[in-house]
């Protein structure tokens, strides 16, 4: 049975990623993660003890590293700092964990000729007018804008020159917003959700009329899955699902799924460099992979996501009290 070393998976994306493949597929996983603020060892509770193995640590610590790689033959890389807020009060360890960090999984894949999967975003092409006809592909040039964006940017084509400059077996995808259960307090949906559900009021940067393409994890999952297994080494393929919705119709969506009059929210301070919209164009890997996401229809996808938040206080009740002060402070 093969093995799968998963880094970042206590993380949101990455925790969703790896109960969908112990759900459909035969793989084992062993996940690498260093627990940050952002990484819960619960969101990884009930795995089955016999395909699952959780190994704390650093992706910068390439002994460790090296140790891992040595024997698992796949590697799907999710570790990151991943909040832009965060990356412009404190850009630091952005710089550590998405560089370095890719820079030593890098180095261990070359030495180990392992099959390297990097998981990226749609940050990285900058942004697009609210009007633009046009979505990202492949071929959009890069134009990161924040702290988050540029060292994810960075991380993308260190992959590139190790695949060019050395033959790593890898490949890149690059994903719109994601939303589902196990999200972070701190992003834009779970925020609004336990905002309600504690009697806060939601809070909406600027005007409100930014727009993100959101798709749901586990459809981030199913296309992750298929370029490991069928996506062709030194490829890029995005993933999206056409689901592009300004941050308004999102908070009102939200706030009607939970019984409160729609403008029942506050407008706070901008973000710094706000990007105006993410869209993508996901035909590559439609059409050469045949990959389609099940989730067609965001507000049932929302609500489930709500239920869940509901129904999983435990899990997020910790988190929200410093994630709040840190937002009070910068006046959001
Ligand atoms: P997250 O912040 O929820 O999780 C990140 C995980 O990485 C955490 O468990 C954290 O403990 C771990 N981690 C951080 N630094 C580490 C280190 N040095 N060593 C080991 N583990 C470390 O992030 P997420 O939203 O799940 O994003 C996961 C990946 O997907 C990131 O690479 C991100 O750039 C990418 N991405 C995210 C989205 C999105 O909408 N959230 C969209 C596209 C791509
Ligand atoms: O596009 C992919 C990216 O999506 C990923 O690479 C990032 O890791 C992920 O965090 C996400 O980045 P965003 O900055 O788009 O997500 P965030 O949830 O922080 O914000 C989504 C939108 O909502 C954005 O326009 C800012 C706005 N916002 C956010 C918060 C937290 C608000 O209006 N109010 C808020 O309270």
């Amino acid at each position: 049975m093969s093995k799968i070393l998963v880094t970042g998976g206590a993380g949101f994306i990455g925790s969703n990623f790896v109960h969908y493949i112990i759900e459909n597929t035969d793989y084992s996983v062993t996940v690498l993660d260093s627990l940050t603020y952002a990484g819960n060892r619960a969101s990884l509770d009930g795995l089955p003890i016999d395909r699952f193995d959780f190994v704390q640590g650093d992706i910068c610590d390439a002994p460790l590293v090296d140790e891992l790689f040595a024997r698992h033959s796949q590697v799907v890389h999710y570790a990151a700092e991943s909040h832009n807020d965060n990356s412009l009060h404190d850009p630091r360890p952005f710089l550590d964990t998405n560089i370095i960090g890719t820079y030593t999984l890098l180095e261990a894949a070359r030495r180990y000729g392992t099959r390297f999967h990097h998981i990226s975003t749609d940050e990285v092409y900058g942004d697009l007018e609210l009007d633009d006809p046009e979505r990202f592909t492949e071929l959009t040039p890069y134009n990161p804008s924040s702290p988050y964006s540029s060292t994810k940017a960075s991380s993308d084509l260190l992959v590139r020159a190790w695949v060019r400059s050395f033959g790593v077996q890898a490949t890149i995808s690059n994903c719109s917003n994601n939303y589902g259960p196990y999200q972070h307090v701190e992003k834009f949906i779970p925020r609004q959700i336990t905002n309600i559900l504690t009697g806060e009021r939601p809070k909406l940067y600027g005007a409100g009329e930014n727009v993100r393409d959101w798709i749901h994890a586990n459809d981030h999952s199913s296309a992750v899955l298929a370029i490991l297994e069928r996506g062709i080494p030194g490829e890029t393929y995005l993933i999206g699902a056409d689901g592009e919705k300004d941050n308004i119709a999102v908070v009102e969506l939200i706030l009607s799924l939970l019984g409160q009059p729609k403008d029942a929210y506050d407008h706070v301070v901008d973000r710094v460099g706000h990007d105006k919209r993410y869209a993508i164009d996901s035909s590559k890997l439609r059409r050469e992979l045949g990959w389609l996401p099940a989730y067609s229809s965001f507000e049932s996808g929302l609500s489930s996501t709500i239920d869940w938040y509901r129904d999983n206080e435990m899990w997020w009740h910790p988190q929200k009290a410093a994630a709040e002060s840190r937002y009070k402070q910068q006046g959001q």
